[in-house]
């Protein structure tokens, strides 16, 4: 698999720009986040987009097993044996009527349960080990024995701090991981490092669960992997975990002391780091490095990861776009300014991979750790926005590259051309079987976002290059959209669907077809394709095909002067089931570029049913995002920033973005949403005349910004 290290390539010199770097690092270090207690649903994380641990009060994981998550890391349990269903060939998917022909889509088979679940279940993301405090044989210390807890996270350094007392001794941590390398670096300051604290380690087996929240993986199914542990010296050691197929490393090495690694049960894989002999020194430095393949040399210094975090963090806030509100007299400014920071922390964290991530980031399993095509969007948008293009890059067009095979197989076998993009997916590039997951569309012209997101913003002597690097992909993905879309015969249109799911995953499949927001995104795609070719002065052009279907799409739905969900929708704006979930109309004018034939009046009128009649206390925070940004291109910066501060928007304590009724603690699209959404509020969108940032009148000429991209 792709293994690619992480670094932020730290080509500009740090310049000083209107908003000066000291600011910056003052604005980001009120940010710090605080705890004095460990949180029941959210650790504090310190990672670098491939890889990050989550820790609890202790800096560690001592007394709530949060995750240590990568981009690598997965597992398959073991394959079904009913007969007919032992390997995933024998999968047959189910044939749904299309258009008077059957299509084969990848949904559970009821016939064939086991390798149908199988598939969704695996691979899964792993956890790839616990590491916590131990105080001793046979204490039993809860997080309650331990007084003067105090914690923060230096996002301008990427370390966390912790301290605490225990049995009315001082211990202090520093956590930080590498930006280079999947290690973590641990300081520990106590005298109690002389009497007996150590440091254990453990590995867990995952489960089956769909959301492995908020932990990953369970420590009492300990017969079912194998661990083992290689002392190298009397300063580094290697523990190998296997879990059926899967074997990966975790190699420790300490400075300060010199100790043994034991372990105490072998019916555990719980091991314990404690010294060797009587100590007098009061510090010991750790750096775990977890890899798939054994290391060749030792996990880098503590020092070395303290020092390279440093440089990571405040490069990435000294030379990405920022807005500074704290001349805003309103508190809503601080909340605001609290979660632009910790959320271009999370994101980066958690979202900037090589291969797109889940919606749960590194923090838990959510969908069995898969990431969904649909969402890179989300997840992606924020870098292009905030100037970060090299966490951007990190997973495009690579991914595309990488599953573009399987794609086309996909488009193939059910009679299309081009490539059809998978849903919920992994490193095998399997979508996962799902009835939604089959049927749903708008992940298709995504690439097309991204790729044009990314040639604007290219200098020019990088166009071509940006050009060609997408262009298979996009023309693999255009095909798939022209002949998608069906040339109904009494109407002369280009439908799309049926069977389809819409953005908004609530109607009907088998009667749904032209969803507002999937016609205007194939719009926009197809529009983008025939330029691409354009641009590359192909002599061929763009295919014929692209053309005629982009300039005979259905029309978007209206019904009595307002966009609805698709045309021949029933009751729209009174039927409570038609009322809640992504309002895709929001999005053709909020999130995708407007297209010519979006009318204006009727996307100022929509915007106003929706405010009156939608569950909005059922929507995912990226609603909340899109709707602001509808308002923002609406000329109404009030009523984004009422969305923008919805209740129903939540973010925790340290700035985690709330899932809410439907998602599990953390869902990162929200959080990536509010970047784009308040980026597209400081720094507006090309082709707008008027006047780049749109704030609430009395925020006007208090708020300084620096370095967006606009939106598209
Ligand atoms: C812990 O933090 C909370 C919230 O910040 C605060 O209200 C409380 O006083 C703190 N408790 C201690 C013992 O510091
Ligand atoms: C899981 O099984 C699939 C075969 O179906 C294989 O392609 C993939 O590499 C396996 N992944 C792991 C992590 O074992
Ligand atoms: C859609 O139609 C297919 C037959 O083409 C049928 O098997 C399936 O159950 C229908 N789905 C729903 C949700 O009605
Ligand atoms: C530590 O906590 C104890 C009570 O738990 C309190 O009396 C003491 O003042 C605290 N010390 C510091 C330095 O905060
Ligand atoms: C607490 O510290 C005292 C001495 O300061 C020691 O006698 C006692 O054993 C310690 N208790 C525990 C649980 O470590
Ligand atoms: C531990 O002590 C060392 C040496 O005095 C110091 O540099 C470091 O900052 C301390 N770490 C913590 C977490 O207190
Ligand atoms: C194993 O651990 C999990 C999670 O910690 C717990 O829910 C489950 O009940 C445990 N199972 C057994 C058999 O102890
Ligand atoms: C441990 O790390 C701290 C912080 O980076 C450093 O100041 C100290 O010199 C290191 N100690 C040893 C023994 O390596
Ligand atoms: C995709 O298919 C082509 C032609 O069949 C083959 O040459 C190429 O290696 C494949 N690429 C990947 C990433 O599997
Ligand atoms: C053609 O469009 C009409 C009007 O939208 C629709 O009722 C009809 O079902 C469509 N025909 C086919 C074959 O999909
Ligand atoms: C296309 O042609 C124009 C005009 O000749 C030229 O400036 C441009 O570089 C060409 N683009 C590519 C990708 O070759
Ligand atoms: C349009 O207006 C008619 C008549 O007032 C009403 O019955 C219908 O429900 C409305 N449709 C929508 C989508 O609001």
């Amino acid at each position: 698999m792709m293994r690619l290290l992480g670094a932020l390539t730290l080509v500009l010199s740090i310049a000083e720009g209107k908003i000066s770097v000291e600011r910056r690092r003052q604005i980001v270090r009120e940010s710090s986040v605080r705890r004095n207690a460990s949180s029941d649903t959210t650790p504090l994380q310190v990672g670098n987009g491939n890889f990050a641990f989550g820790a609890d009060i202790t800096g560690l994981q001592t007394f709530k097993p949060y995750a240590t998550l990568s981009t690598w890391g997965w597992h398959n349990f073991s394959l079904p044996t009913t007969p007919g269903q032992t390997s995933p060939e024998d999968y047959t998917g189910l044939d749904w009527w299309t258009h008077d022909r059957l299509v084969n889509y990848e949904q559970p088979n009821p016939d064939q349960p086991e390798i149908s679940n199988w598939l969704r279940e695996n691979p899964h993301r792993i956890n790839l080990g616990r590491i916590g405090f131990d105080f001793g044989p046979d204490t039993q210390v809860t997080e309650d024995d331990l007084q003067n807890k105090t914690q923060e996270l230096d996002m301008w350094a990427g370390i966390l701090t912790s301290s605490f007392r225990y049995n009315g001794t001082s211990i202090q941590v520093s956590t930080s991981a590498d930006p280079h390398s999947d290690s973590i670096g641990v300081t520990i300051n106590s005298t109690l490092l002389q009497t007996g604290l150590g440091i254990f380690f453990d590995f867990p087996y995952p489960t089956k669960d769909k959301f492995n929240a908020p932990f990953v993986g369970v420590y009492n199914r300990t017969s079912l992997h194998k661990t083992t542990l290689q002392q190298f010296s009397p300063r580094s050691a290697q523990i190998t975990h296997t879990l059926d197929d899967t074997t990966y490393y975790a190699t420790v090495s300490w400075e300060g002391l010199d100790a043994l690694i034991t372990r105490p049960s072998p019916s555990s894989h719980r091991y314990i780091l404690a010294p060797s002999s009587p100590s007098s020194s009061s510090t010991l430095n750790l750096s775990v490095t977890f890899s798939p393949n054994p290391l060749t040399s030792l996990p880098p210094s503590t020092d070395l990861i303290i020092s390279s975090s440093t440089t990571f963090w405040s490069t990435l806030f000294s030379t990405s776009a920022f807005i500074d509100l704290r001349s805003v007299p309103s508190p809503s400014a601080r909340t605001l300014q609290f979660r632009l920071v910790t959320s271009l922390y999370l994101t980066t964290v958690n979202s900037a991979s090589n291969l797109p991530p889940q919606e749960s980031g590194l923090v838990n399993n959510g969908w069995h750790g898969k990431f969904h095509l649909e969402m890179v969007l989300w997840h992606l948008l924020p870098f292009a926005r905030w100037n970060l293009f090299p966490l951007f890059s990190r997973s495009l067009p690579s991914t595309y590259s990488f599953l573009l095979n399987s794609s086309i197989s996909r488009a193939e076998h059910q009679g299309y051309s081009g490539a059809r993009w998978g849903k919920m997916t992994d490193p095998t590039g399997r979508s996962a079987p799902g009835e939604i997951n089959a049927l749903l569309i708008w992940q298709q012209p995504v690439p097309f976002y991204l790729a044009e997101t990314e040639y604007r913003s290219s200098s020019a002597g990088d166009k071509t290059a940006v050009l060609l690097k997408w262009d298979r992909i996009l023309h693999e993905s255009a095909e798939f959209m022209a002949s998608y879309a069906y040339l109904n015969s009494s109407t002369g249109y280009y439908d799309l669907g049926p069977p389809l799911h819409s953005v908004s995953e609530n109607t009907p499949p088998n009667s749904t077809s032209n969803p507002i927001f999937e016609l205007a995104f194939w719009k926009f795609g197809l529009t983008t394709a025939i330029n691409w070719k354009l641009r590359l002065n192909s002599t061929a052009g763009a295919p014929e095909s692209w053309i005629r279907v982009r300039d005979n799409l259905h029309p978007l739905p209206v019904q009595n002067g307002t966009y609805v969900t698709y045309p021949s929708i029933p009751d729209m704006w009174v039927a409570p089931e038609t009322t809640f979930d992504h309002p895709g109309m929001a999005g053709i004018f909020g999130l995708l570029p407007p297209t010519p034939d979006v009318d204006v009046d009727v996307a100022r009128a929509t915007a106003d049913k929706i405010r009156s009649t939608w569950r909005l206390e059922e929507s995912y925070g990226w609603d909340f995002a899109m709707l602001a940004m509808n308002e923002l291109r609406l000329g109404r910066a009030d009523g984004a920033m009422s969305y923008l501060l919805h209740e129903k928007y939540e973010f925790d304590d340290a700035g985690y973005p709330v899932g809410g009724e439907r998602v599990p603690t953390p869902y990162f699209p929200n959080a990536a949403g509010f970047l784009v959404a308040m980026g597209m509020m400081a720094g507006g969108w090309e082709g707008d005349e008027g006047p780049k940032g749109k704030w609430p009148k009395d925020w006007e000429g208090l708020v300084e910004v620096e370095g967006f991209v606009p939106a598209l």
